[in-house]
């Protein structure tokens, strides 16, 4: 079924709509001095914020920060992106931060009915956020006439082409330190994509399946099983064939794929990225989740550079899922380069693995919804 849009919402003249947007974004500096470190997330509510003042509507955004666990807490309090948001769009109020309540993260009724107080209709459009079944999420769609804003319906547009009709070959990166976060969804890409890179953290478990020794990489010993049926099951798994790290004495080294004792991989090594990048070069579709590696340290940064390259290069439809992915690309300056980007890490992940997502759900049940 559909989604609700803004334009189902009727004449919003005068009315006062609550936005419920994900402005969790990251921060750097301390106390006062806390500045926005990526305003990509504040920018990105901004088509749905003005098509409703346009109309005469009056918005209030509410949005968490951080993770303060139900307790006020100066340092993730909303002040630098209430600054920020009175220069892109004044007039728009901006609630404290939901979890400053333990009722938005408990669902508690009582909070959902102190958030919609005044309140004549809501909309979501945090996509990043439509994961968790949490108060402001799920709550006021129960009530109130409903929509999804805009940057909530080009994400699931996007991601729903993904995993339903991607033009072929799709292939998919998928990195980062743990494979155990990202087992549903592996699954969930293995019966869609026509090729699957694994990369970063997760792949040294992989390698382990096959029987190489890993050294002192990451791993996850009990995943080790898991990774070796997926492995025998699905030979559109491609894993590095070399590895970028440092040896036992703490040196920087090329590995093959035997790695000696006491040794750690970085990054993949030269030879997996070129073939990871040959292979997004070839591709007509593309989805790109977790760095290749420790790319905040340049020796270790090669192989998430050279994906984000082909990710740019390439002709095929590119996305990129949000957290370190997109931070990676912002770094190498490529963020403009591909066809989307993500603003939800976990929420991206989780539509691909089950189509659907509690926020959505709950704004399908809304009252103006027939
Ligand atoms: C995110 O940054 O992925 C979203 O804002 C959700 O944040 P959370 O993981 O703390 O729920």
């Amino acid at each position: 079924m559909k989604l609700p849009l803004l334009e189902d919402l009727g004449d919003v003249r005068g009315r006062t709509v609550l936005v419920r947007t994900d402005f969790n974004v990251p921060m750097s500096g301390v106390d006062d001095a806390r500045v926005i470190a990526d305003e990509f997330r504040v920018r990105a509510a901004l088509p749905t914020i003005t098509w409703l003042t346009e109309r005469g509507a009056k918005v209030v955004c509410a949005s968490h920060l951080g993770r303060p666990k139900g307790a006020p807490t100066p340092k993730y309090s909303m002040d630098p992106v209430r600054r920020l948001l009175a220069t892109l769009a004044p007039g728009v109020e901006l609630r404290e931060n939901l979890r400053f309540s333990p009722g938005e993260e408990g669902n508690d009724p009582a909070f959902v009915a102190e958030l919609i107080q005044g309140v004549d209709m809501y909309v979501n459009d945090a996509f990043g956020a439509a994961h968790r079944a949490h108060a402001s999420v799920v709550g006021p769609p129960q009530f109130l006439p409903s929509a999804a804003g805009r940057l909530i319906e080009r994400e699931v547009a996007v991601l729903d082409r993904m995993r339903t009709s991607p033009k072929r070959p799709f292939v998919a990166v998928l990195g980062g330190a743990k494979v155990s976060d990202k087992l549903g969804v592996i699954e969930a890409l293995l019966d869609v994509v026509d090729q699957l890179l694994i990369g970063g953290g997760m792949c040294f478990t992989f390698l382990a399946a096959q029987g190489y020794s890993i050294g002192d990489s990451l791993c996850e010993p009990d995943q080790v099983d898991h990774c070796r049926q997926l492995l025998q099951q699905h030979p559109s798994i491609m894993l590095p064939d070399d590895i970028l790290g440092l040896d036992a004495d703490g040196v920087y080294a090329t590995f093959g794929k035997r790695l000696p004792d006491g040794a750690k991989g970085m990054d993949i090594g030269p030879g997996s990225a070129a073939a990871f990048g040959d292979a997004i070069m070839d591709a007509r579709s593309v989805f790109w989740n977790g760095p290749m590696g420790v790319f905040e340290d340049a020796r270790f940064a090669k192989g998430t550079r050279t994906v984000a390259q082909a990710m740019a290069d390439t002709k095929a439809f590119t996305v990129v899922g949000g957290g370190d992915s997109a931070a990676a690309l912002a770094q190498f300056g490529l963020a403009d380069e591909v066809d989307h980007v993500s603003t939800g890490g976990g929420a991206s992940l989780e539509f691909l693995e089950f189509g659907d997502l509690p926020g959505l759900a709950a704004l399908r049940k809304a009252p103006n919804v027939k």
